[in-house]
């Protein structure tokens, strides 16, 4: 291996968090694997012994109606905080750090909803804060809004997926229950939806480019489809449109006072 290749390598496992401890004591997987076979070498070895237990029943879960139990029993925005973190049915969970839940103002008017938390959002455990965030919280101040006093942002889904890949649909379906409920909760008068993932959630569509910009109905009120701030960041030709709807979500806002 090159020099290049071994400091990707460690890059990587930096990301993926090597350097977080999950336990107090270390705890030594080889060894303990290395007993576990030597148990079942010691049981093969006796005779009458069962070479292999039957293996136990598994309640089958459906966590979909789960996830949406839990949000229905939520009466408020800790109690929907608390059911998320207590869901243990979706894998993404496992390798993320933070519940990345919400940022912003409870009782705001706008609520974003973007895709899913990235390296820097798993951090924190909040939404929008890398690069991204930043550029988010400028096109904000542009049109006079802010997460402090005016918008309320979360994301599809709460935990971050490894090497920020896509979500795939039955983690957006298991999570598509809380996400509901949150904005049941907020109860904004508009949505702004914010990339792909978000529009394939709360729209059935993907297909951010064309969809931006037109005004839909999610979660039974207005939504404005956006183009994401981490593609603009990519395509900065694209900001003189995403420019023209934010204007268009100001002057829907000052049209429903
Ligand atoms: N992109 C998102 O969609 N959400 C975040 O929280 C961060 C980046």
């Amino acid at each position: 291996m090159d020099w290049y290749a071994a400091k990707a390598l460690l890059e990587w496992q930096m990301e993926m968090g090597v350097d977080a401890a999950l336990c107090d004591a270390p705890v030594d997987r080889f060894a303990a694997e290395a007993d576990l076979r030597a148990q079942h070498a010691e049981r093969v070895r006796q005779p009458g012994v069962a070479t292999a237990a039957p293996a136990p029943k598994v309640a089958e879960v459906d966590p979909v109606a789960e996830a949406r139990a839990l949000a229905a029993a939520a009466q408020d925005l800790d109690g929907l905080r608390a059911a998320m973190a207590g869901f243990e049915h979706c894998q993404l969970k496992k390798g993320a750090r933070n519940l990345v839940f919400a940022d912003g103002a409870p009782g705001a008017r706008v609520m974003l909803v973007g895709e899913a938390p990235g390296r820097d959002e798993d951090l924190q455990g909040k939404p929008f804060v890398g690069r991204a965030g930043q550029l988010l919280d400028r096109m904000l101040a542009a049109v006079s809004l802010s997460r402090a006093d005016t918008v309320y942002i979360t994301n599809v889904l709460p935990w971050r997926p490894p090497q920020n890949r896509d979500p795939k649909p039955d983690e957006i379906a298991m999570l598509m229950p809380f996400l509901q409920r949150h904005i049941a909760l907020v109860n904004p008068d508009l949505l702004v939806i914010m990339g792909n993932t978000s529009a394939q959630a709360l729209l059935g569509r993907r297909g951010i480019t064309r969809l931006r910009g037109q005004w839909q109905e999610a979660a039974g009120r207005p939504a404005l489809p956006m183009l994401h701030p981490a593609y603009l960041l990519r395509t900065p030709h694209a900001k003189r449109e995403a420019w023209g709807d934010w204007l268009a979500l100001k002057a829907r806002l000052r049209a429903l006072k």
